[in-house]
């Protein structure tokens, strides 16, 4: 029997998983079926309960229902218990797995697709949201020597900070101007790109050859991108780490993790 598994979201047209899942099944060999589920708003846990007892064997969880997604699962993986949100669902005889792969897709899009090492770099995180927060466990657990959580809102900034500051690796807060030196990876978890708005950072957080990735993603460049580029940056945008949250789900559902090139060429051929 296709084994079936959808993203649920409000909206939900616009979600490229749908696209991405499919050919990955392909590739592996796997006999399943992805689909796009529209959940309505305040109806997030009884899509869930259908889903199970249709025989759904998982699901993506995109917004705004990751956070709420947590509280429906009978069982959290460490990484979706330390980013406090869930965007894949394991449903697994009676039980309710959840896990969070958007870190590990931002660690892979980082470490494979961009060929950084992060052990042992200076880390920069722009913003201190759901973004921000499902991304640092996995990038700790790269070792860095430093991260520094920059945020509008300093306070946010310093919560973060603190919940994360006992993993060994040392975090600091700071607000966008203070920020001082350079850093080797600089991330922008803000959701500033979608307005347009750059978190106002000195220029001088970019050396020659950092790696600035912000998670936003689209036809043109985001504002921090061509910001950072020409202050020597090379610079990515989300893309690949949509593609490689998507390959970090369908190992958990499937055992075999897909090959991510195939797909970022479909996306951005
Ligand atoms: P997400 O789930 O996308 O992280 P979020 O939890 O609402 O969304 O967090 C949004 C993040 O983007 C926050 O860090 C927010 O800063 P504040 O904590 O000060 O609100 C940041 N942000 C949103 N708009 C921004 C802007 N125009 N400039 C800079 N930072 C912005």
């Amino acid at each position: 029997m296709t084994d079936k598994y959808c993203v649920i979201g409000n909206p939900i047209a616009h979600s490229k998983s749908p696209d991405i899942h499919p050919v990955y099944a392909r590739q592996t060999g796997q006999d399943l079926v992805y689909e796009r589920c529209l959940a309505p708003l305040d109806g997030f846990a009884a899509t869930v309960q259908r889903l199970v007892a249709e025989g759904y064997r998982g699901a993506n969880v995109t917004l705004p229902f990751k956070i709420e997604a947590a509280g429906v699962c009978t069982r959290l993986e460490e990484r979706a218990r330390a980013a406090g949100a869930v965007n894949t669902l394991s449903f697994d005889r009676g039980e309710i797995v959840g896990d969070n792969t958007d870190g590990p897709g931002l660690v892979a899009d980082i470490t494979r697709n961009a060929g950084r090492e992060i052990r042992g770099k200076r880390v920069l995180l722009l913003g201190a949201g759901g973004a921000a927060r499902g991304a640092l466990l996995p990038i700790i657990q790269q070792e860095p020597c430093e991260i520094v959580i920059a945020n509008r809102t300093v306070a946010t900034a310093d919560a973060l900070a603190r919940d994360f500051g006992r993993h060994g690796v040392p975090i600091r807060a700071s607000g966008f101007a203070e920020v001082d030196g350079g850093f080797d990876i600089v991330i922008n978890a803000t959701s500033g790109s979608l307005a347009g708005e750059l978190p106002p950072v000195p220029a001088a957080v970019f050396g020659p050859g950092s790696l600035a990735l912000d998670m936003m993603y689209g036809s043109q460049p985001t504002v921090f991108m061509e910001f950072a580029a020409r202050h020597g940056a090379v610079v990515r945008d989300g893309l690949g780490m949509l593609v490689e949250q998507a390959a970090e789900a369908f190992a958990i559902w499937r055992g075999e993790r897909p090959d991510t090139a195939e797909v970022f060429g479909m996306l951005r051929p």
